[in-house]
């Protein structure tokens, strides 16, 4: 028999979805906006769309799109008419997000652990990636799902990162801000990960399941 869950808890449940798609499409439009805003960057990052006046945008625009795209395609995981061209849409947008995102770390960094924060998460979301399509080319569906789930895992840091910016603007201050922006670089994508391969884990689900 199906377990019960409480009218409580599934309105918990419901409250905390809604908050999560509000923050979720607030961020992803206003990344989607963010190159029509380059004039009220600060100067970190004003420079940086000086030098790279197009692949900046790009990587706004791809990044934004990465948000709603990533969420669809897994949430159309149960119809395949509608999961398979979600899914490539999705993976060529995070193709070019990700490619795009190592220029923008690493040209005139804000600070040096961050742009090596955001390299390491680029590099990690590729391979994810990467590893879901063989995955799913070589017939295990199993350890497709697993890695897409990584994959959305490490996509969630763009949201975590700012939702950590915004804290510390409102409680930290100014003090230390560079040090909190590299720390935020990296926490930002790795605690989700991790967050999600111990739910794997425990539910015995891997990206390796070679069944
Ligand atoms: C997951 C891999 C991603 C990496 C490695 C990455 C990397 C970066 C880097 C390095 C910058 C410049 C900031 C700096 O150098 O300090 C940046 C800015 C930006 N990224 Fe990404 N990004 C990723 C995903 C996303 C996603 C999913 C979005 C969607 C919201 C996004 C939207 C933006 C926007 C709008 C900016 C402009 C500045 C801002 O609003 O903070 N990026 N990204």
């Amino acid at each position: 028999m199906a377990a019960q869950i409480s009218p409580a808890r599934r309105a918990v449940r419901w409250a905390i979805l809604a908050g999560l798609t509000l923050f979720v499409s607030y961020t992803a439009a206003k990344a989607l906006y963010s190159p029509w805003l380059v004039d009220d960057f600060p100067e970190d990052l004003a420079i940086k769309v000086e030098l790279l006046p197009l692949v900046f945008p790009l990587h706004m625009i791809t990044g934004g799109l990465a948000l709603v795209l990533v969420p669809a395609a897994i949430a159309a995981r149960r119809f395949p008419r509608w999961h398979r061209p979600l899914g490539r849409i999705a993976a060529a947008d995070v193709a070019v997000a990700g490619l795009t995102a190592f220029p923008v770390a690493l040209i005139e960094p804000v600070t040096t652990g961050s742009a090596l924060g955001f390299s390491a998460q680029g590099t990690v979301w590729l391979l994810l990636l990467a590893l879901g399509i063989a995955n799913i080319r070589r017939g295990r569906p199993r350890a497709h799902r697993a890695a897409m789930l990584l994959m959305a895992a490490t996509t969630s840091g763009a949201v975590f990162f700012r939702i950590y910016l915004a804290l510390y603007a409102m409680i930290g201050g100014y003090r230390h801000y560079h040090l909190f922006y590299a720390a935020d670089a990296w926490t930002a994508w790795s605690l989700p990960l991790l967050a999600m391969a111990i739910w794997l884990k425990r539910t015995g689900a891997s990206p390796f399941d070679h069944r």
